[in-house]
């Protein structure tokens, strides 16, 4: 059987891999010109070795020279051994240009542009055959008409016929000023995806914390954790914009949580003048049992002082999450999304 195999490499780039039944991941690698660090090829060197994010795979043979009991343990396999029994998620220790390689270039066609808010545009495209992501990634756009490019997180789950993207409109924003005038059928070029903030196997309570156009990622997760059947631990969100008109997508929210009885989400307004009943920053509208003593995975993506206080924050309530992951975003979407 074959499966679907995400290289992911230091520099946030992401490339996929069908291995054909009984192949190493080293070999599928291969054939398709992705040289991830080998030498040995057989299980004595170590050069290969990677951590499995996700799935579950047989780790084939070695010595212990190469690959330690303990860093088996930990998730660590070797590539030119291991043998996936599932569609895995790989990290390569080296960047994508050291394994002769680069994030995709894809075509796609604007489909759709939707105003949410004064401050909020919805797009979508046509998802061009052969692309794959995981929830939580994002691509690099190209401007129509320019050489310039922004960086955006997929709103909608892998698989779906098409690809949605939320936009801050900002005044003079290169893509947000395109977008009030395009039309659907306009051409658009992205590479991509890329990114490490995506969705891993829940293995404890999820914590999500979204600030303004920073939703995109979580509404990709929450529709991945829809379509596998709803979540295995419990997931709250809590979605915090600076002004009343940046509060889009409730109603999927709402949608997302009355189909998942594990989700649940709330929304929150910074601005002193909301009239919003929850005023503030995210972090005051956690509950204690929300972070769950740390053992709790806390995803996060918003505008970079948001992604600085939530660490302050995690900080003074002393807790430390058993994963924290997170993405810092421009308003403008521009520039390479940071991920840690
Ligand atoms: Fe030497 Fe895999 S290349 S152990």
């Amino acid at each position: 059987m074959s499966h679907s195999i995400a290289l992911n490499f230091e520099d946030g780039v992401t490339r996929f891999v069908e291995t054909r039944p009984g192949e190493t991941v080293a070999d599928a690698s291969y054939r398709l010109g992705i040289n991830i660090p080998l030498d040995c090829r057989d299980g004595a060197c170590g050069t290969c070795r990677c951590r499995v994010e996700s799935g579950d795979y047989d780790g084939g043979s070695y010595i212990e020279d190469a690959l330690t009991e303990e860093e088996a343990a930990q998730g660590f396999a070797l590539a030119c051994q291991m043998r996936p029994r599932s569609d895995l998620v790989v990290a390569i220790p080296a960047s994508s240009a050291a394994c002769k390689t680069r994030a995709q270039a894809f075509e796609a066609t604007l489909e759709e542009v939707t105003r949410l808010s004064d401050s909020s545009i919805a797009f979508s495209v046509s998802a061009p055959p052969g692309l794959s992501f995981l929830p939580g990634q994002y691509v690099n756009l190209r401007v129509p008409g320019t050489e310039q490019h922004r960086s955006y997180s997929f709103s909608s789950a892998p698989g779906a016929a098409r690809l949605s993207f939320l936009v801050r409109d900002i005044p003079n924003g290169l893509m947000s000023g395109w977008l009030r005038a395009a039309q659907p059928g306009a051409a658009m070029q992205f590479t991509g995806p890329s990114g490490s903030f995506y969705l891993r196997p829940l293995q404890r309570p999820v914590l999500m914390l979204a600030g303004g156009t920073g939703l995109a990622p979580f509404l990709s997760m929450l529709g991945l954790l829809q379509a596998g059947g709803g979540p295995a631990h419990p997931v709250h969100l809590v979605y915090g914009v600076t002004n009343d008109a940046d509060l889009v997508g409730l109603e999927e929210l709402e949608r997302l949580a009355a189909a998942m009885p594990g989700f649940t989400f709330s929304t929150c307004v910074a601005a002193e003048g909301s009239a919003h009943p929850r005023k503030g920053y995210v972090t005051a509208h956690v509950a204690p049992a929300q972070l769950n003593g740390g053992e709790v995975d806390v995803y996060l993506c918003g505008p970079p002082p948001m992604v600085d206080a939530v660490r302050a924050w995690l900080s003074r309530e002393g807790v430390t999450p058993a994963n924290f992951f997170h993405e810092k975003f421009s308003p403008s979407g521009a520039g390479q999304a940071e991920a840690a």
